[in-house]
């Protein structure tokens, strides 16, 4: 039963990380504008089973299947694309989300914690906009579902611009979505794929839940956010959903900040 308004009918969309947080609300929002959606998971088979079963109630949203896979195994990312494309027959929308803080003072960063973050932020990314790319190209224009060949959303961070003491590993890793996004861009734009990030400010997930956890770490967190709102996965949700319709069609090689403001720096504000 779908309505005439919803905006990624007859499209399926991957979204790797997202039995919970960022990568289910994003789920959750293309879904309901019809989408069918991969529900990628790492460990938590009955979280991920849980967000297909949400999005089967809405009648009006698209179908959902579970896949298992660790995003920086690239026998697992092929599995992924292939189960996909198997059950649904094509791809339309990727959208890289899988990610992990493993956080350090920098001179005490161990070469297992800086790799397994790279491993999985940056080159789980790389698989996923390889594997989807290549299905776009293969499977050609369907000026009837979108008018572009397909559209890849890397989910990064404010840290791609925010230098982030302790975090170096993650910052790093942020920062080379944000150069890898513009690159696809310019390589695969006049195919006419789309290639953006969103990076979220602090959302309210498991990855942050240590510190908005205590009314202290809130408050701390609120003195970087003008907006002074600590977001939620919602918030990315929708602009994911936007951003993966033709009513974003013009919009390439460009990273929507979804942050309240936190890329203002405030602490500038009567300061410098
Ligand atoms: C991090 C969060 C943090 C937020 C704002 C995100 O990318 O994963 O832990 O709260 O950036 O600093």
């Amino acid at each position: 039963m779908q309505k005439e308004n919803q905006k990624l009918i007859g499209q399926t969309s991957i979204i790797t990380g997202s039995s919970s947080g960022i990568g289910k609300a994003v789920a959750i929002a293309l879904a309901k504008e019809g989408s069918n959606v991969v529900i990628n998971y790492h460990s938590s088979k009955e979280e991920a089973e849980e967000v297909a079963q949400e999005i089967s109630e809405d009648k009006a949203a698209g179908e959902a299947i579970v896949i298992k896979g660790d995003m920086s195994k690239e026998k697992d990312v092929l599995n992924l694309f292939k189960t996909t494309i198997d059950k649904f027959g094509t791809v339309d929308v990727c959208i890289p989300n899988a990610g992990m803080q493993k956080d350090a003072a920098f001179h005490e960063m161990t070469l297992e914690d800086w790799n397994a973050v790279i491993n999985l932020n940056l080159t789980g990314q790389f698989l996923c906009c390889r594997e989807a790319i290549k299905e776009f190209l293969r499977r050609g224009m369907r000026l009837e579902v979108s008018k572009s060949l397909g559209k890849i959303i890397n989910m990064s961070s404010v840290h791609d611009i925010i230098p982030w003491a302790g975090h170096a590993n993650y910052a790093a890793s942020k920062g080379a979505i944000q150069i890898l996004m513009k690159t696809l861009c310019q390589e695969y734009a006049h195919k006419k794929v789309r290639v953006n990030s969103i990076s979220p400010g602090a959302i309210k997930t498991d990855i942050n839940k240590e510190v908005w956890d205590t009314k202290e770490g809130r408050e701390k967190m609120k003195e970087t956010i003008p907006y002074d709102k600590i977001g939620e996965p919602e918030d990315i949700g929708r602009v994911a959903a936007w951003l993966s319709s033709d009513e974003s069609e013009y919009i390439n090689g460009t990273t929507i900040y979804v942050d309240g403001g936190m890329t203002c720096y405030p602490g500038f504000k009567g300061n410098g």
